[in-house]
């Protein structure tokens, strides 16, 4: 596998591929792979001839109070997993190459309603950051597929929304959530939980299901989540939302209305603000 920094070299072994008639699939990452990172590379392996994959903590991303200055960096490890995985090219650009006029005067890709609420509420400015640098990375990759997971369901929704507003010609794929054995969906951030707090981290993904069971059973939407606002509380999280919302576009569905609805919930634990959801209908 072959790591590019610079962009002119990227369009370069991008653009032989292209001409050879080669389909060009698309994994990107900030790095710190676990095997979720790693089931999209197979996947991305499945639906494309090349893979490219790219590893670059976004500035424009992460909140004033947040941790781009910490967030783990671990190139060489990475490296060596995405070629065992099957990656053919890594892109891990620094950010001047990203944002030629900084990342504060950088052009910016808005998606309205969608990225507004839950994290886009909680996390003002987050989804324009993603948006803003997946654009950029598909005009310098020019993927046919790119692969996002369900993990992260709201940013695959705004990912969704903007290949089809701008009028990309890339098709979307939708990875399923990896988990450790006790339901923990595995994310970079898991490193800033102590062992223990792991264990008790599976709570989020136990609750989720509660979430669904009670969906199916028709009881009332409020009392589902007060429900599971209470079982996280009691386990010691400090959860910042667990709703029931619209599958498509996550607005708020009636109190005892069924249909595709998704339950997602965010939650702190110790040092770590955790993410996770589950589809509620069978
Ligand atoms: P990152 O958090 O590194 O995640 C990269 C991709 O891996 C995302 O599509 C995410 O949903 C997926 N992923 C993370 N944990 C997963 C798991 N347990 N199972 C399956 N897939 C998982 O998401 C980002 O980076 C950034 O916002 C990015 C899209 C790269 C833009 O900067």
């Amino acid at each position: 596998m072959e790591t590019i920094v610079g962009v002119d070299e990227l369009r370069l072994r991008v653009g032989e591929w292209r001409r050879g008639g080669a389909r060009i699939g698309f994994v990107p990452t900030m790095g710190n792979l676990h095997d979720g990172h790693f089931s999209l590379v197979s996947i991305a392996r499945a639906n494309a001839d090349r893979v490219v994959a790219s590893i670059f903590v976004n500035p424009t991303q992460f909140g004033p109070r947040e941790d781009f200055a910490s967030y783990p960096r671990t190139l060489a490890q990475d490296q060596a997993g995405l070629a065992a995985h099957g990656c053919d090219l890594l892109f891990a650009p620094r950010v001047e190459a990203i944002y030629p006029f900084g990342p504060e005067a950088t052009v910016r890709v808005e998606v309205p309603a969608i990225g507004d609420v839950l994290e886009g509420a909680l996390r003002p400015g987050h989804f324009t950051g993603v948006a803003t640098v997946v654009t950029k990375l598909f005009n310098l990759v020019q993927p046919d597929v790119a692969v996002f997971g369900q993990k992260d369901y709201q940013q695959l929704l705004v990912i969704g929304r903007l290949v089809e507003d701008l009028c990309l010609p890339i098709g979307i794929i939708a990875a399923p959530t990896l988990r450790e054995p006790n339901g923990l969906a595995m994310s970079s951030r898991n490193q800033y939980l102590s062992a223990g707090e792991r264990e008790l981290a599976g709570i989020i993904h136990r609750t989720l299901c509660g979430m669904r069971d009670a969906q199916r059973a028709g009881q009332p939407r409020a009392a589902i989540e007060a429900a599971a606002i209470h079982a996280l509380q009691s386990a010691g999280l400090t959860p910042d939302y667990a709703v029931l919302r619209h599958r498509d576009d996550l607005t708020e569905p009636g109190d005892a209305e069924g249909g595709a609805l998704i339950a997602l919930i965010a939650a702190k634990l110790g040092r770590a603000r955790l993410i996770d959801n589950l589809v509620t209908d069978p």
